[in-house]
């Protein structure tokens, strides 16, 4: 589904708009999203799970009004876990029955907010939240769905998956430590709660589907526990994100329509054993949505030669663009797509403008030997965790985001200004 294409002359095209045009137009560093590809791939989430499931898009992934709009119009959920997040998909026009509400620690503020937005369930994430989350639905008076979230003891990363020991963090209410149980208790004893079902995400850019496949039964064994000790079979439960992109030749990522068929497939196969009516499924998709949409475009400042060692191509962006791989090791891919170059390839490193050496936006790739300033390269998969994780560090203006539909491209979230910068300083 993606319109990214480079034409004989070496440029590339994007939605049918050439790249030298977007930089011309609107400047550099900017990420260049492809919306018919995310239109696709949040089409590809939907219809994999089919009408007995939901998709929750999560926003922390990146968060716009207009890809608000785009999920609401392609039949998705949003997924927020902020009062920032939610007054985006708020704004954007999603109705609060289509929003759900995640965080280890949201404030009474965040929870009041939600509930009055109304949205579909809050995600409690500890005992002290039940408290608060009933105190306030008791006081709007209103009866909030919410759903709990577990650890399941299974912690998944890209390639692997560890089923141990992995409790040892801050998220959700422990399965095996009965703080799960526990927690189903507290909020079946809450009238103004209305328990929906569990909750679990393992990870984030998980390959290997077995840690959803443990978690999946893990989940739904809490229900035959839950059904066994309160008599009560809750309708739903929410298997969280964490499905992998490629970001490198060398990732070989899976299809939604894969980890659906796996998913339901174990939820009716345990429940059948257990006796249970299967409940409806959700999911919370954000990289595997939004990730390959996107690329960063950048304009070469300087190139050094460092003989012997690599050559340190400088970009007008950096880190604070950027921050997955000096924070997570993260791999990224680059190409120059502002012409064609027959030149020998050079081992490169990509770097920003910031002052510090771990300023590295690829760390090692290959660029043709004649790359020279003014030269424009892009990085692929910049999608997910890097708008929304960008930093103003060094006073670096965050970068637009452009979406390129049909040959035209518009800014859905403008580049920031000084005086942007300047309006918060109050001297
Ligand atoms: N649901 C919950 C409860 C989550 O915590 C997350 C991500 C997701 C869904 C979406 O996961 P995804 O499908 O995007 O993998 N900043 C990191 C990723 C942190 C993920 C946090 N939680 C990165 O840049 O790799």
């Amino acid at each position: 589904s993606r319109t990214v294409e480079r034409g004989a002359d070496g440029v590339v095209t994007v939605g049918g708009v050439d790249v030298r045009t977007l930089a011309a137009e609107f400047g550099t560093p900017a990420y260049v999203m492809d919306e018919a590809d995310f239109r696709a791939r949040a089409r590809a989430w939907r219809d994999a799970f089919g009408a007995g499931a939901d998709v929750y898009y999560a926003g922390k992934a990146f968060l716009s009004k207009a890809v608000v709009r785009w999920l609401h119009e392609e039949g998705l959920n949003v997924d927020v876990c902020s009062s920032g997040e939610l007054h985006v998909a708020l704004a954007a026009g999603m109705p609060g029955e289509r929003i759900a509400l995640h965080g280890n620690n949201k404030s009474v503020g965040e929870l009041e907010q939600a509930v009055k937005a109304g949205v579909g369930h809050i995600v409690v994430d500890s005992f002290q939240e039940i408290e608060r989350l009933a105190a306030i639905a008791d006081a709007q008076g209103v009866r909030q769905p919410v759903l709990i979230r577990i650890t399941v003891g299974v912690e998944a990363h890209t390639h692997e998956f560890i089923a141990t020991a992995h409790e040892d963090q801050k998220f959700g209410l422990s399965l095996s430590g009965g703080l799960a149980a526990e927690a189903v208790r507290r909020v079946l004893a809450r009238p103004s709660l209305e328990l929906r079902g569990i909750h679990s995400h393992i990870g984030s850019q998980i390959f290997d589907f077995a840690g959803f496949e443990v978690a999946a039964r893990r989940v739904v064994g809490l229900l035959a526990e839950v059904r066994d000790e309160h008599g009560v079979e809750l309708p739903e439960i929410d298997l969280g994100g964490g499905l992998g992109i490629a970001y490198t030749a060398e990732d070989d990522p899976r299809e939604p329509a894969e980890i659906a068929a796996s998913l339901t497939d174990i939820v009716r196969r345990e429940c059948a054993a257990a006796e249970l009516t299967p409940p409806r499924i959700s999911v919370e998709p954000g990289r595997a949505i939004v990730g390959p949409t996107a690329f960063t475009l950048y304009e070469v400042g300087t190139v050094k030669a460092l003989e012997g060692l690599r050559t340190y191509v400088s970009v007008d962006g950096g880190m604070s663009d950027n921050i997955r791989t000096a924070l997570y090791d993260a791999e990224y891919s680059v190409a120059l797509v502002s012409r064609t170059s027959a030149a020998e390839p050079m081992l490169a490193r990509v770097v920003g403008k910031h002052c510090e050496s771990g300023d590295i936006v690829v760390k090692d790739a290959f660029l043709p030997a004649d790359l020279a300033p003014g030269d424009l390269i892009a990085v692929p998969a910049t999608g997910a965790y890097c708008r929304s994780m960008a930093s103003n560090y060094n006073h670096a203006l965050k970068p637009p985001v452009l979406a390129v539909a049909d040959g035209a491209a518009r800014v859905i979230v403008r580049r920031e200004t000084e005086e942007d910068l300047l309006r918060l300083d109050i001297g």
